[in-house]
């Protein structure tokens, strides 16, 4: 009789690949991933491992084989959505961020009032970033209590791990009539009511449904405001996002109304700790970014929507090497596509244009930032384990002890855009052709907490 097997539900086999670090690619042409009932990964071999052998011959019914043409790659994880943005994506971005806001984007917002229209809106969303490989969303909502709520419920119902926030905007000076807090008490009031609401929510027992508490932007806010949602974050221990040093406008605004940057704003707020995320951040100085660091605070770098709104290019590499936590995030609808993968090859062509520089009238040497390029193995980091580390939460590779959220990408799916010439390619050639090529066609299975939620096969 063999040695009793590790109780799991299921297993993967197959190649597989993650990125636990900005410059660590691991890759296996043949592993076995064991997750547990509960949606933790419990084990991890190679497929000639003497376990593996075992599980294979005496388990065979739980074990689900990919096929030559699959890989297994951590889930992606999108650290900036703005949820009611989804109907004007790709439409509107001829203007600065400022105009946009004003003129586009919260009369839209404003709509989500209505929740039949929140409803059909933000399904339509959830849906379509699942099947984009999205596994855990870190979301904007509305200042609507209501709708917001709907989109922690939808996003609960179609299986999404994610974070969302019910916007506080009270500033009466930067904010329009039609959409803006009745006053300083209702965003508060409002934030830590939804809060309360989303921890409450039927079938959220594990808590893959967060609440985030969620100033606009300072511009949004009035200070009192800012301060009480920062005592917030303090009781409740909920995440935070905002909006850092996102534009030349945005980023004087601050300077001219506090004296000091938006960093150094949000944190003497009570706004920046090891559960925030900032997103952009193109302007951020190096001391601000320093003071990130020592509170373990986090980027969503946003490199699509930067190229329409942000003025400059995000310094990644300088953030990385400080050890700055840095995810990626659409900025649907900033950005115009609901897919991480694509933000993911535009960190790698914007950091390639911050190195060699855009003007060709200045000489060579002098035209770029030198030491600013990074390549598909960070950009993988990013979309995975970047987002778990900013998060704190246990996802993004396939470490034993993290939770199952994964997708299955086929790099010969019909209507692919990927050669499928496939003789002779490791597993790191495959990662580097799907960072750079791969779409929705690609993505066969999602799943999340160790559940397929998504995907044409095996549901
Ligand atoms: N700053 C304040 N609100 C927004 C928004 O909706 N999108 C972006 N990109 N920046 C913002
Ligand atoms: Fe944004």
């Amino acid at each position: 009789m063999d040695d009793a097997l590790p109780s799991f539900s299921f297993a993967v086999r197959g190649a597989v690949a993650d990125a636990p670090g900005p410059e660590e690619l691991r890759t296996w042409d043949d592993a076995l991933v064991l997750v547990a009932d509960d949606g933790e990964i419990i084990g991890r071999y190679d497929a000639d491992d003497p376990i593996a052998r075992q599980i294979v011959r005496e388990r065979a019914d739980d074990v689900r084989q990919l096929s030559p043409n699959e890989l297994l790659l951590p889930g992606l994880v999108d650290l900036h959505i703005h949820a009611p943005q989804w109907p004007q994506m790709g439409r509107a971005l001829q203007v600065p961020l400022e105009v946009w806001l004003q003129k586009h984007t919260f009369p839209l917002e404003a709509r989500y009032e209505d929740l039949e229209f929140a409803k059909r809106s933000y399904r339509d969303l959830v849906e379509t970033l699942l099947a984009n490989g999205t596994t855990t969303g870190l979301y904007f909502g509305t200042i609507h209590n209501e709708a917001t709520l709907l989109l922690a419920q939808l996003c609960l119902e179609l299986g999404q791990r994610a974070l969302v926030g019910r916007l506080a905007m009270d500033n009466p000076d930067e904010c329009p009539d039609f959409y803006r807090d009745a006053s300083t008490r209702a965003a508060l009031e409002g934030t830590e009511a939804f809060i309360e609401d989303v921890r409450a929510l039927p079938g959220n027992e594990k808590a893959t449904v967060k609440p985030v508490v969620t100033p606009r932007f300072i511009p949004s806010c009035t200070d009192s405001c800012l301060e009480g949602l920062g005592e917030l974050a303090e009781k409740t221990g909920a995440h935070v996002q905002t909006h850092v040093s996102e534009s030349d406008w945005e980023h004087n605004y601050v300077l001219q109304r506090h004296g000091k940057s938006d960093t150094q704003s949000l944190s003497d707020f009570g706004l920046v700790n090891r559960h925030t995320v900032l997103a952009h951040g193109p302007m951020l100085s190096a001391g601000d970014m320093d003071h990130l660091v020592e509170q373990g605070a986090a980027v969503a770098h946003c490199p699509l929507s930067n190229i329409y709104f942000s003025n400059a290019v995000f310094p990644l590499r300088a953030a990385l090497a400080k050890g700055l936590h840095v995810g990626l995030g659409t900025d649907i609808s900033g950005g115009p596509s609901p897919s991480l993968l694509e933000n993911a090859r535009h960190a790698v062509h914007s950091s390639r244009m911050l190195e060699e520089g855009v003007d060709p009238s200045i000489e060579g040497d002098a035209r770029g930032t030198p030491d600013s390029r990074v390549d598909f193995v960070t950009a993988l980091h990013l979309a995975t384990r970047g987002g778990g580390i900013a998060l704190d939460l246990p996802i993004g590779s396939f470490e034993v002890g993290h939770r199952f959220d994964a997708i299955v990408v086929d790099i010969a799916a019909p209507g692919s855009n990927i050669a499928r010439v496939l003789e002779g390619l490791s597993v790191a050639d495959r990662v580097q052709q799907i960072v750079f090529n791969a779409a929705r066609q690609n993505i066969a299975e999602v799943w999340v907490e160790g559940s397929q939620v998504s995907g044409f096969r095996h549901k």
